[in-house]
């Protein structure tokens, strides 16, 4: 049985002492049998994490990497430093980085790409916009999106990343998908990979994200093809994610 995955994005959220406080309330909290939890933290406060989870259950990860390995790339994070500050994640292609900075798919491709060869798991976002949801293109942008993960990772690397469904118009809005359009979109995505093969899309991680509290979920984490949360706001106030969690474990 696939494992749940709750993981935190901060975003450009945290403070050394608020991140202290928010780690110590989800050390402090019970493990729960089949749920890991994992924070994807800006990239200043990695060490920090290093120093407040190494020997814990909770993983760490940054929020982006480069694809390149090293060199003359100003502002960039390279996998390699990732791993020197202990992140097993990485999030790649998340939404905001796809509207701000320009990624392509392939440039995202190529970002799980470098992750993978660094043993980082890249967390893979993708999902349409609400013009292209409106105008009936939900499942073709995905596919899309998908493809171009498929094609430059291969089944191998396939087999070991994880995958966000995050639908931009849920994200940050409170308004999150329904569980029918979660549960619709995270079948489809499934079913491309295992047209690959059907052993790696049985054991693919898919995860939900976009306006994912407490307050829903319950519905959305005991739908069949999701397999966990990426959770935004939700995921800076302790309780709230810590709940998320709980969801996720009544629904295995
Ligand atoms: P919110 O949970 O704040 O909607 O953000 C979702 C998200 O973008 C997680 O990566």
């Amino acid at each position: 049985m696939r494992h749940k995955l709750i993981a935190g994005n901060w975003k450009m959220h945290g403070a050394c002492a608020d991140n202290a406080a928010l780690v110590e309330a989800l050390l402090a909290a019970e493990r729960l049998s089949g749920v890991d939890y994992a924070v994807l933290v800006p990239a200043p406060y990695l060490a920090q994490m290093q120093t407040l989870l190494t020997g814990s259950s909770v993983a760490w990860g940054g929020q982006d990497v480069s694809e390149e390995t090293k060199g003359a790339f100003t502002g960039e994070v390279a996998a390699s430093m990732l791993r020197e500050f202990g992140c097993r994640y990485t999030i790649v292609g998340h939404s905001e980085r796809r509207q701000r900075h320009g990624e392509s798919d392939s440039l995202v491709a190529a970002k799980a790409r470098t992750a993978l060869a660094y043993q980082l798991t890249p967390i893979v976002c993708l999902g349409e916009s609400l013009a292209q949801r409106e105008s009936g293109e939900t499942a073709m942008v995905v596919r899309q999106q998908l493809a171009a993960v498929i094609e430059t990772l291969g089944l191998e690397g396939l087999a070991r990343i994880v995958l966000a469904y995050e639908p931009i118009w849920a994200i940050g809005t409170g308004r999150s998908a329904t569980p029918e359009q979660a549960q619709e979109v995270h079948a489809l995505l499934r079913h491309q990979v295992a047209a690959e093969s059907q052993m790696v899309g049985d054991n693919l991680q898919i995860l939900y994200g976009g306006s994912v509290k407490a307050a829903n979920a319950v519905e959305l984490m005991t739908l069949p093809d999701v397999d966990g949360a990426l959770v935004g706001g939700a995921s800076l106030v302790a309780q709230e994610f810590l709940a998320i969690g709980r969801a996720a474990a009544g629904a295995r």
